[in-house]
């Protein structure tokens, strides 16, 4: 079995499993039915990571204006650290950049450190904090903006 990893958009048969990677990762996650209410959304798009024909890792973000927001990353736990998130958002920024979008956001609790981390490696920034954001957690505001220059 190959196991090269593979990005590809969902369809409609991806959402049980998306549901199930976010369950096993996050602490809000989305049901298969929120996934398939936000697919019937033009401005919404759903990412699936394969690997080896396996889907392990997941990533959703609307587009709005000229930016994209995250909605949800989740890798499964015996899949992290060879690349799948990386590959899940380099996808989700080039169709950000493809949909005429400037920059990328989200939010992360101040105490995920490990996601902290991965989206500092990819050049987030924070620009903002949401006290009580995650019940008694603070979120950070994260951007990272696609111009040339980083001094916005
Ligand atoms: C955060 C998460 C999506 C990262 O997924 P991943 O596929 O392991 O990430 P990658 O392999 O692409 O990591 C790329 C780089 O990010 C950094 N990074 C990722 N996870 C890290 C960790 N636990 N600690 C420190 N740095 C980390 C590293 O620089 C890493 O490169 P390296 O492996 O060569 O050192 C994954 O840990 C996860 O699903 N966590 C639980 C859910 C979650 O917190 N989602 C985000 C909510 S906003």
């Amino acid at each position: 079995m190959s196991m090269e990893l593979r990005v590809r958009p969902a369809v409609p048969d991806d959402l049980v499993r998306a549901a199930e990677i976010q369950r096993a990762c996050l602490s809000r996650p989305w049901t298969a039915d929120q996934l398939g209410d936000s697919l019937r959304r033009e401005s919404y798009r759903l990412l699936i990571a394969e690997f080896g024909g396996v889907a392990v890792g997941t990533a959703d973000f609307v587009l709005t204006g000229d930016y994209a927001e995250i909605c949800n990353l989740a890798v499964l736990p015996a899949f992290r650290r060879r690349g799948v998130a990386t590959a899940l958002m380099t996808r989700a920024e080039e169709i950000a950049k493809e949909e005429g979008g400037a920059s990328i956001t989200l939010e992360v609790s101040e105490q995920n450190t490990q996601a902290r981390a991965f989206y500092a490696a990819l050049g987030f920034q924070a620009e903002g904090r949401r006290p009580g954001f995650y019940g008694e957690e603070a979120a950070l505001i994260l951007w990272k903006h696609f111009g040339a220059s980083a001094d916005r």
